[in-house]
């Protein structure tokens, strides 16, 4: 255990965003941290390097999602770990139930995303319902002639029954968004019956139904034991061969090698995904070569104006578990 007079020793797995960036590097002087930082933006501190620095000791810890927080680094950080702070909303990297054991909280960063992820989940479903990863191909391979009446058509948003999954804050704000182009109906389905799905005028149905009903679907659930794997071929089948499906949350809740499939047999006519499984995506995997399947490189929250703002949470859940604080956001 630090005594009042060891300096905290945290560790950093990555470099912040410039707001966030600047905060740690004020608290860690203010309050003599002796802090640990990973500063390479463009490679990623691997597991081994950061065990290495977990085993001298550590007070704190701030990541993200690409290094698992688990029983291991738990027990080889001991008593002496009073908090892990991650910055991202989702805790999916993090054995939470271990951290419970343990009475270490957990600070994570909700609420500041919520509006750059569902522009992006509107950005992804506009982008693929008028195709526009096949036309901005097409003009790269000098496809584009004469203007054809019957070029790279697309489907309209507006009548179309809208379907989400996880009806939380970033399901919530795409739902809100999407309704402003139209569809005729919005359905939903989440762990139980959200009161303020009335907001956006949205129906309450079984995964079955908002399978079976939707037009576009939009994943927004956190993954967990209970939406791990959910859509699989079985799911995948069971929607319309003309259905949408966008998933912004994260690439587990579906079965990727399923939904490769479902589009290879037009079982649905298009995906966009902003999440995958493995990420990065091989630029070979099947779903980054097809034409009616958009992948985007996990930029959900990815502006300067929300990167900042989550990384000055994450900085502040750090200090407030260091001094036994209740953190701004704690995850529960
Ligand atoms: C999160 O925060 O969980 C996102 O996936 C990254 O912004």
């Amino acid at each position: 255990m630090a005594t009042t007079n060891t300096p905290a020793r945290v560790i950093v797995t990555f470099p912040l965003p410039e707001q966030g960036q600047r905060l740690l590097e004020n608290y860690a002087c203010k309050h003599d941290w002796e802090l640990i930082q990973w500063r390479d933006s463009e490679i990623n501190m691997t597991r081994g390097q950061f065990l290495d620095q977990v085993n001298r000791g550590a007070d704190g810890i701030l990541c993200k999602m690409t290094i698992r927080i688990d029983e291991d680094v738990l027990a080889r950080a001991g008593d002496r770990l009073k908090v892990v702070s991650t910055m991202t909303v989702g805790c999916d990297h993090i054995d939470c139930c271990s951290l419970k054991a343990r009475n270490v909280p957990l600070g994570h960063t909700p609420g500041v995303l919520t509006d750059a992820t569902a522009d992006l989940a509107v950005a992804l479903t506009l982008a693929v319902c008028r195709r526009l990863g096949e036309a901005m191909q097409a003009v790269c391979n000098g496809e584009w002639g004469a203007w054809n009446p019957t070029w790279l058509l697309g489907t309209e948003i507006r009548g179309k029954t809208l379907g989400v999954l996880g009806l939380g804050r970033i399901g919530l704000a795409t739902a809100k968004r999407l309704r402003a182009f139209g569809v005729s109906r919005l359905i939903y389905h989440s762990t139980k019956e959200k009161p303020e799905a009335a907001q956006v005028d949205g129906e309450f149905v079984t995964l079955e139904q908002l399978l079976r009903e939707s037009d576009i679907l939009c994943i927004c659930c956190s993954l967990n034991a209970s939406t791990r794997h959910m859509i699989g071929y079985t799911q995948l089948c069971a929607m319309k061969p003309t259905a949408i499906l966008v998933n912004v949350a994260r690439g587990d809740v579906i079965v990727q090698d399923d939904l490769e499939r479902a589009l290879r047999e037009g079982k649905i006519a298009a995906a966009g995904l902003d999440v995958t499984t493995p990420e990065p995506l091989p630029p070979s995997h099947p779903l980054a070569n097809m034409k009616n399947c958009i992948v985007l490189p996990h930029i959900g929250s990815a502006t300067v104006e929300t990167r900042n703002a989550m990384s000055v949470l994450a900085v502040e859940n750090l200090l407030a578990g260091l001094q036994g604080r209740k953190m701004p956001a704690e995850y529960v």
